[in-house]
């Protein structure tokens, strides 16, 4: 006897679930990309309180159909191409359910040694297909805004030791491209930074860090008597994909003894392809670097891979042991808790391990080369019609791009987009003008996709242009 729900039942349930989910990705295309629903409809849908007492699961899965799939954006569409453009894959939904069903907290090496292991047996390999230094660790946190926060912290550590015992940060300095993602920012106004103590250095004309601009601010901010101590540099900005000068920074950061921590969080991904593993050159200067598999290595969200050549003093910021987590020491079992701010960890490696299985380096390399092939195309189509200009180089997968008419002739197009439901781009403002994002990132994204995106994209600028 069990209060839990009745194995057969669980199997039953399960079974129609596992369909579902079958179904849902083979049928993805019929579904709209974007949600005719406006803000607050599933709120309203749905009941104020929770029920007094339980439902049966088949009136929970009819609800999750009728009532929360029609809120859903479908990020699983071939046809997203917002933002960076992501997906999961069948191993790695499979990853993901398993480690549901296990519910393992791999704080320390006791409390789930599989989950502790697996992790570092998938951060080695996907080091090495990297071709980071092998005496780099790898581990694993939710988000890449979160790992780049440990990287501040690190900074921290190495720099004011004296602040995890005394707190009150003073001078410090960290420095950054005005093209980084905020999370560098949040991650310094977290760690008590502040704001405006993160210099947002300017970039040339390729949106990549300018690393003379870099150096003068390093040599102004020591001249006022402050402290420079932390800069990150990105292979693969948000807005544009630019990959910042990582060599010259890493010397920069040598020089004046700087954490450099490399934002590869989207970029770094395309990394593992032999042939684009250059745009890594400089990281192996680097004291940290970051690469998100639920971006664009078919891993579902979240999971995000910090590396660090200097683990000890990410372990020195966090390592606070109580008497109820003490285990006997071995060098051999690592306890994860002693390399970040959180306790509990889930079985994130479980997935991952999955994915890079199941495709291999052959077939991971293949998908990305496609997908960086095909937003080559979609960029020479836009750049011979001369109604169009691209907005920026294009390295990876993300094609920037906008109408010669204008902002307004831009903004209508992508309005006309969103309302079409039909494929999904995003925007971004490059030198004061409004700029359309066009990313591929999703494993199911086919030729056929992307030219039928960019035959939507031709019908509707006609119609705004007439
Ligand atoms: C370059 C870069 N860094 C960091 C992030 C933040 O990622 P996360 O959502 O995992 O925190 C993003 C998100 O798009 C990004 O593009």
């Amino acid at each position: 006897m069990t209060n839990d729900m009745a194995p057969e039942e669980f199997r039953r349930a399960g079974h129609e679930i596992v369909d579902w989910i079958a179904d849902y990705l083979a049928n993805i295309r019929e579904y709209p990309v974007l949600t005719a629903r406006k803000p607050g409809d599933l709120i309203d849908a749905l009941p104020a309180q929770a029920p007094e007492t339980g439902e049966p699961i088949e009136r929970i899965l009819a609800d999750f159909r009728e009532q929360v799939m029609p809120s859903v954006t479908h990020w699983n569409h071939p046809r997203f191409h917002a933002y960076f453009s992501v997906s999961a894959s069948g191993p790695g939904i499979l990853g993901e359910m398993l480690t549901a069903a296990l519910n393992v907290n791999g704080m320390i090496w006791k409390s789930c040694p599989a989950a502790v292991e697996l992790e570092q047996v998938t951060m080695s390999w996907l080091r090495q297909w990297l071709r980071l230094p092998e005496e780099w660790f790898g581990q694993i946190y939710d988000t890449a805004s979160v790992s780049s926060m440990h990287a501040v912290a690190c900074a921290r550590e190495q720099a004011f030791p004296e602040v995890r015992t005394e707190g009150g940060m003073r001078g410090a300095v960290a420095y950054t491209s005005e093209h980084s993602h905020s999370s560098i920012e949040k991650g310094c106004i977290a760690l008590g930074v502040g704001q405006n103590n993160v210099r947002r250095i300017g970039s040339d004309a390729d949106f990549r860090m300018k690393p003379e601009a870099l150096e003068a601010a390093i040599r102004a901010d020591l001249a006022a008597g402050l402290k420079p101590f932390f800069v990150t540099a990105t292979v693969g900005t948000t807005s544009t994909s630019s990959i910042d000068p990582v060599p010259a920074i890493a010397d920069i950061a040598e020089r004046y003894k700087l954490w450099l921590h490399v934002d590869g969080a989207y970029g770094g991904s395309a990394c593992v392809v032999p042939e684009f593993n250059h745009y890594l050159r400089g990281t192996e200067r680097a004291d940290s670097l970051v690469v998100n598999p639920h971006k664009w290595l078919f891993t579902p969200i979240d999971i995000s891979t910090f590396f660090t050549r200097k683990p000890e003093i990410l372990r020195q910021a966090f390592s606070l042991i109580p008497e109820y987590l003490r285990t006997a020491a071995d060098p051999r079992a690592l306890n994860l808790m002693d390399y970040g701010v959180q306790l509990g960890r889930r079985f994130r490696a479980l997935k991952f391990w999955f994915v890079l299985r199941y495709f291999g380096h052959e077939g991971i390399s293949h998908i990305l080369r496609e997908h960086v092939r095909m937003a080559a195309e979609f960029a020479g189509w836009v750049g011979g019609d001369e109604r169009f200009e691209l907005a920026a180089p294009h390295p990876f997968s993300l094609v920037c791009f906008r109408m010669k008419a204008g902002d307004e002739a831009t903004k209508r197009l992508h309005q006309a987009l969103d309302d079409s439901r039909e494929a999904f781009l995003s925007h971004t403002v490059l030198n004061g003008r409004y700029t359309l994002r066009f990313a591929i990132g999703n494993i199911k994204t086919t030729d056929e996709d992307v030219a039928a995106t960019w035959t939507l994209i031709q019908r509707l600028a006609s119609e705004i242009i007439a």
